[in-house]
């Protein structure tokens, strides 16, 4: 039988590259995104491309429910999910006194609250069928304090963590949970988080191809955790060897 995955954020960056390689893979596809009008020309594209079904499911995923929403949908049209890839997400530069509430709460619902509610959605259906992947992006922010981006850092913590637990509670029953850590890549994802273009930490950034290639691996893997590239599988050896006070006055410099 076909399968499908549904991409969260696939307007753009990763998200983008996630359908790509999902087409290439010949799986029907879910796309979830505001940009209605991108989405559309994506669909166009890859239908035309791989000869497979794209789904176009447009949603504000920082309203309250949007999950829901977008549960509601594959129900409607009766789409069994094979592969969720909980990518949507952004980050806000900037001090924590400064900053606009309504974003860092808008941004605690998309990276957070939506990734939980999916995955809670459709691991209780991958857990029935006894089959399933997920794929959550996390990224080389979860491993130390980030001042002046302290939500977006706090978020991704969060999001490597509730994936290990997770993968750890399905382990030996047909699904994954993987947490996929990238380091700094080259997407929209600078210019949503305000950040200063040429900050240091996106000086040598990744090609987003390369990262999503590699996440996609990691997850039909099985891995766990993938940590993406050799900046962040550096980043992760400091951050565990360096005392907290000097990993998050790295951070600091970096994300300026
Ligand atoms: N780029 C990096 O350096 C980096 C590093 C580590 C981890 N990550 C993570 O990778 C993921 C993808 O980010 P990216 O780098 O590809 O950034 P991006 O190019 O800015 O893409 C973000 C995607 O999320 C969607 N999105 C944002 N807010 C949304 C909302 N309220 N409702 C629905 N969709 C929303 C955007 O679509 P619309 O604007 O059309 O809604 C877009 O498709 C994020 O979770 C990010 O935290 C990125």
């Amino acid at each position: 039988m076909k399968k499908t995955a549904l991409i969260t954020g696939a307007s753009g960056g990763l998200g983008l590259e996630f359908a790509r390689l999902c087409a290439k893979e010949n799986y029907d596809l879910v796309l979830v995104a505001r940009s209605e009008g991108k989405l559309y020309g994506i669909r166009h594209d890859l239908e035309e491309k791989y000869g497979i079904c794209v789904h176009v499911c447009a949603a504000d995923l920082s309203c309250a429910d949007a999950a829901l929403d977008v549960y509601d949908y594959v129900l409607e049209h009766e789409i069994q999910v094979d592969v969720l890839i909980n990518n949507a997400g952004f980050g806000d530069e900037g001090s924590f006194a400064d900053s606009d509430w309504q974003k860092q709460y808008d941004m605690i619902q998309v990276n957070i609250t939506v990734l939980m509610q999916l995955t809670h959605c459709f691991l209780r259906e991958m857990h029935r069928r006894g089959s399933g992947e997920i794929l959550n992006l996390s990224s080389v922010a979860a491993f130390c304090a980030g001042p002046d981006m302290s939500v977006y850092y706090a978020t991704k913590a969060f999001v490597r963590s509730y994936s290990e637990a997770i993968a750890e509670e399905v382990r030996g029953t047909g699904l994954t949970v993987t947490a996929l850590c990238p380091g700094p890549t080259a997407t929209g994802f600078e210019k949503a988080a305000a950040m200063k273009t040429g900050s240091a930490m996106f000086r040598h950034a990744a090609d987003a191809t390369a990262v999503a290639r590699d996440g996609m691996k990691a997850m039909h893997q099985g891995k766990v955790l993938c940590y993406q590239g050799a900046f962040t599988k550096l980043m992760s050896i400091g951050s565990r060897l360096a005392p907290r006070y000097l990993t998050r006055k790295i951070a600091r410099k970096m994300n300026h």
